[in-house]
């Protein structure tokens, strides 16, 4: 088989290529990626010479480059997106053309070339925020509250009309949050370690009481893995790893795994329109027979200790200018002395499902 990976010099999409590649050794993966600031190939250097690989740098809204390569291909995993909540508050219209319209480009050179399959990669974002004691399934209504998350949904709407219009071969997925190597500094868990290791402050958003769930990338890529091959097609699957957490808490785990004080957490003024819990029912990914390996605890200390022994990656791209410039300008205000909320006086605490 041959897969077009989308957004495959990414976080995730590096990790699956390397999954696929592994797990499937007659499959050729062609990978397309646009390498904007999130993109970077030293992800995939291990495998860029396997004859089984190859790298298009190209923009998923290119419909000419798009539907060149549809037709050399059998399956599609689209990954490619603009990922970043906080930057979505800043410039909203990048991610409406590459979430929203590149998603309608993919879709509608797939149909026309045929491919078999196409799974969209998606988020539990696109739930909106979800009160505590509820977890969302499959078929709760979208209620995206963010301007990344309403990208998200829009693009999912555009694989579902697909499907139901055309008949195309869909199977969405929506995983929760990830960790794991190669993740890019800006995201909470690298630039709180990142930061940890240059003793510079970490800065929690609000009361820090928003809760996440914790996947570790692995785990993901089984699931996603899974669903390419076994989804039912027109579907959409949860992933979530049931890793339940208060940021504050995850904070708190980053600082005694790396041996640093508590006081460099920071809580620092929140993000606009902040989610506050975010927890799936995974149920029906579980009746195919998928379970996350790893529990809260593991994947941190893995993604710590990967983050230590990767220096390489992750100090080159923190002295980028564009780095730079991105830090400042999300944090620089945030963290003059005077600027920070008063912590909730809550006793912090696990949150299990
Ligand atoms: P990422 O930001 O690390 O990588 C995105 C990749 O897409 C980059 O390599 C970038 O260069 C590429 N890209 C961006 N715009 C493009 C365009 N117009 N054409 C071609 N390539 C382009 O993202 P990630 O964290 O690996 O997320 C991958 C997918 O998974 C996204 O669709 C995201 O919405 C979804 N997701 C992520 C998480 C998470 O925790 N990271 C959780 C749930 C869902
Ligand atoms: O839930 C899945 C989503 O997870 C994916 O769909 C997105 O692509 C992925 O980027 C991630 O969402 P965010 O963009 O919100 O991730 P981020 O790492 O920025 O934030 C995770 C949580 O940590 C969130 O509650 C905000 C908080 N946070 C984040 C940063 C960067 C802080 O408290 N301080 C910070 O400095």
């Amino acid at each position: 088989m041959r897969v077009l990976v989308t957004g495959g010099a990414g976080f995730i999409g590096s990790n699956f290529i390397r999954f696929l590649l592994e797990r499937h050794p007659s499959y050729q993966v062609v990978n397309l990626d646009k390498l904007t600031y999130a993109g970077n190939l030293e992800r995939l250097r291990d495998v860029a010479s396997n004859p089984r690989y190859e790298f298009v740098q190209g923009d998923i809204c290119d419909s000419a480059l798009v539907g060149h390569l549809m037709r050399e291909v059998d399956a599609v995993a689209h990954f490619a997106a603009e990922t970043h909540v906080d930057r979505a508050l800043m410039d909203p219209g990048a991610f409406i053309t590459t979430d929203v319209y590149g998603t309608y480009v993919l879709l509608r050179a797939a149909h026309e070339a045929g491919v078999k399959r196409f799974l969209h990669v998606s988020t539990d974002e696109v739930y909106g925020e979800v009160p505590p004691g509820r977890s969302s399934r499959e078929d709760d209504p979208p209620a995206p509250r963010n301007p990344y998350s309403a990208s998200k949904a829009g693009a999912e709407m555009q694989v579902s009309a697909f499907h139901q219009t055309y008949g195309l071969p869909v199977v969405i997925a929506r995983p929760a949050n990830n960790v794991g190597p190669y993740q890019h500094p800006e995201k909470v868990v690298p630039l709180f370690v990142t930061n940890a290791l240059q003793d510079l402050p970490l800065p929690v958003y609000g009361d820090g009481r928003q809760v996440r769930d914790w996947l570790y990338v692995e785990d993901n890529c089984e699931a996603l893995d899974l669903l390419l091959h076994q989804g039912t097609t027109g579907q959409a699957y949860n992933i979530p790893a049931g890793n339940l957490r208060e940021n504050v808490y995850m904070t708190r785990l980053l600082l005694k795994l790396l041996g640093k004080p508590e006081s460099l957490l920071r809580f620092v003024e929140d993000r606009p329109g902040h989610d506050r819990r975010y927890c799936m029912d995974g149920t029906k990914l579980r009746t195919l027979g998928w379970a996350p390996r790893h529990s809260f605890e593991q994947a941190l200390e893995k993604t710590v200790a990967w983050y230590l022994d990767n220096r390489w990656w992750w100090e080159r791209i923190i002295q980028t200018s564009q780095f730079q410039d991105y830090y400042r300008a999300q944090y620089e205000r945030r963290l003059r002395p005077g600027q920070a909320p008063p912590p909730s006086n809550s006793v912090h605490r696990a949150e299990r499902a």
